[in-house]
């Protein structure tokens, strides 16, 4: 039996990708293993989407030297950098055995081989075009202990945002058929999982012989599934028919990620984000009206080349306008071929300690936000579905609200178990309370919870 350590940075799209290589690397006889130490095989699976990102792949790869110099361990690169850099790692970074694409996740045995018997270094970052692209199925015993699994229904994304290096990591969208989707969830029911968050790069301009509300509305009714969540989404595809599903299916989840990345319709049209502050708000504003009580969360970038003081109060307002339950926001950051790092000198550059001071008075304006909103569930009780113990106090429990809030608790709810949780105090980014009842339990009990991949979001 041999160790494989992966060390994922980025997105959820890479950490089920990081499920995938792990069932990839089975028949060799590679099992996950927590610690880099004892590894066999060190794979560092990668994102480009902001440059400290990329930042943090190096320094990790000059930590795993030491264990390459000790035992031996191969050492592989994945995901966005690698399809972004290909050979240049190589290059770069003598000690790099193999480097592979999103796409040749399929091919890890293959390029193992070669490794260990032909004494190569290996690249294959090869696009499989979209007619013939084969989505990787989900083992569901890798989901086996967990209560919530993530399912990947699209991969690629063929928008053209001027700062976003995806399409050309990712490559065009390719959408996963419906029929395959429903089978993996009602797979992932027989090992006792609950609750499924359907994710793409852009989940709802999906087409895999439906639309991406019926998608939705069609996991919800597989046996077993209590909850539907989905991540993430581009505000000019919210369909009216998406709209409604949130209208008629309780099991779809109070929760929306719609990235806004800009309070400014100026930098909106050169970000080419395609819809105006007003266009964004009518469509929340329908959201809204389907479901009154709707946790709505965003993404935004600060400090995009040539924004004035006067686009950012715009943002400033924006969040204090929308109350956003929280946010997500980066200074920008210019990424390699993207149009915006292009014309950056011509559009302006803002200087780095302006964007700084952006992101933190954004950040504090979440914060206040984000604990008012939080404040207002004291003395509530909300229905949780436990994850497993907490990351601060393993002797209490964890979940997740219907509105995607974090919920410590004291009680002994099994994983999988619908909880009802009476939250006595809240914070910025988490609740905390007591459990009164168990709603529900799973049909097929949970044992524990599966060791988690190392995530490092960059
Ligand atoms: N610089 C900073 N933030 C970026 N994002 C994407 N590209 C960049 C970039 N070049 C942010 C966007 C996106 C999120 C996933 O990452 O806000 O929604
Ligand atoms: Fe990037 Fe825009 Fe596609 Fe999102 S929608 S992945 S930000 S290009």
């Amino acid at each position: 039996m041999k160790r494989v350590y992966i060390h994922t940075f980025g997105c959820q799209m890479n950490v089920n990708d990081t499920l995938r290589m792990t069932e990839a690397l089975q028949p060799l006889s590679y099992q996950a293993t927590p610690t880099v130490e004892n590894a066999d095989l060190i794979i560092l699976n990668t994102c480009s989407i902001r440059e400290k990102a990329e930042d943090k792949m190096l320094s990790a790869l000059g930590r795993y030297r030491q264990v390459k110099l000790q035992r031996g361990a191969i050492i592989g690169v994945g995901g966005c950098v690698a399809q972004q850099e290909k050979q240049k790692i190589l290059e770069r970074v003598p000690y790099v055995d193999f480097v592979f694409g999103p796409d040749a996740i399929a091919k890890l045995p293959e390029i193992l081989q070669r490794v260990e018997a032909d004494r190569v270094r290996v690249v294959e970052t090869a696009w499989v075009d979209s007619e013939t692209y084969v989505f990787p199925r989900a083992d569901p015993n890798t989901s086996r202990g967990k209560a919530t699994e993530f399912v990947t229904v699209m991969k690629g994304c063929d928008n053209v945002c001027s700062f976003c290096v995806v399409p050309h990591t990712r490559g065009r969208e390719v959408s996963r058929a419906f029929d395959e989707v429903l089978r993996e969830v009602a797979s992932l029911t027989g090992v006792g999982v609950r609750e499924v968050t359907l994710v793409g790069q852009n989940v709802n301009s999906y087409r895999g012989g439906c639309s991406f509300a019926q998608l939705l509305l069609r996991t919800a009714q597989v046996p077993g599934i209590e909850r539907v969540r989905f991540t993430t989404s581009h505000p000019h595809d919210l369909s009216d028919e998406l709209v409604d599903a949130f209208r008629v299916e309780p099991k779809i989840m109070g929760h929306f990620h719609l990235p806004v990345q800009s309070g400014s319709n100026d930098v909106l049209k050169r970000m080419r984000r395609d819809y105006t502050v007003v266009e964004y708000l009518e469509r929340l504003g329908k959201l809204r009206a389907a479901r009154p009580d709707i946790a709505v969360t965003t993404d935004i970038i600060v400090g995009f080349p040539g924004e004035t003081e006067e686009d950012f109060e715009k943002t400033f307002a924006l969040t204090e306008q929308v109350r956003y339950a929280g946010q997500f926001s980066f200074v920008y950051s210019p990424r390699p071929k993207t149009g915006a790092a292009l014309r950056e000198a011509e559009w302006g550059p803002v200087p780095h300690e302006v964007k700084i001071a952006r992101l933190e008075r954004l950040n504090a304006l979440q914060k206040r936000i984000s604990v008012e909103l939080n404040a207002a569930f004291v003395g509530q009780t909300v229905e949780v579905l436990v994850e497993g113990a907490s990351k601060t106090d393993a002797a209490r429990r964890f979940g997740r609200t219907s509105h995607n809030r974090t919920v410590n608790f004291d009680g002994d709810a099994p994983i999988g178990a619908l909880a009802h949780v009476r939250i006595g105090s809240a914070s910025a980014s988490a609740l905390s309370g007591i459990q009164v009842a168990v709603g529900s339990v799973p049909a097929v009990p949970i044992p524990e919870l599966a060791a988690s991949p190392e995530v490092c979001v960059a």
